[in-house]
């Protein structure tokens, strides 16, 4: 492994498949795969030459509503402070984009909440906000 570089741009809809199932996340089509990858807001990439090691995407109306999703380093290159060169892009990226009163949201994985509060965020409970909420399944 020589040195990964970040890179503003869109997996494969093959890579994406691919990353979600290193994550254990549930499987998606191509089809789901091609329209999520061409359809988010913002996507940096962690790349080795051609290898896609690491990934972070923020997804929604790129004004107001902001979701960031799918942040992941190849199990091989983590605690090496890739995962916050990630986050870093992603906050560069939403401090442009973002305008007042925007509301920027993450579900982390059960444990991972204290990687996100590094840069900031606060769980719920909290001020005016209540529990997170998600719907288990709609199919
Ligand atoms: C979470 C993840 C992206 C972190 O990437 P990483 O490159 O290992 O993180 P870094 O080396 O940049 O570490 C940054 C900080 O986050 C902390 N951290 C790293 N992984 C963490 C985890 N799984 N849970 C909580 N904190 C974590 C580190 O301890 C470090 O803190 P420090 O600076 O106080 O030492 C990576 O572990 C990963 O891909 N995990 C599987 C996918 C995942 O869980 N993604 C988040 C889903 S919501």
């Amino acid at each position: 492994m020589t040195n990964p570089t970040l890179v503003e741009d869109v997996p494969s809809a093959a890579e994406f498949i691919e990353l979600r199932r290193i994550m254990g996340s549930p499987e998606v089509s191509q089809e789901a795969a091609n329209k999520t990858v061409t359809g988010a807001l913002f996507t940096v990439c962690l790349r080795e030459e051609a290898r896609l090691l690491g990934i972070a995407r923020v997804v929604g109306d790129g004004v107001l509503y902001f979701y960031i999703s799918d942040v992941i380093v190849s199990p091989e290159l983590r605690g090496r402070g890739y995962g916050v060169l990630l986050m870093e892009a992603v906050l560069s990226y939403l401090r442009r984009a973002a305008h007042p009163g925007a509301m920027i949201v993450v579900v982390p994985l059960k444990g991972r909440e204290t990687f996100y509060e590094h840069f900031g965020f606060k769980r719920c409970p909290d001020g005016r906000f209540g529990v997170g909420m998600y719907l288990p399944a709609l199919l």
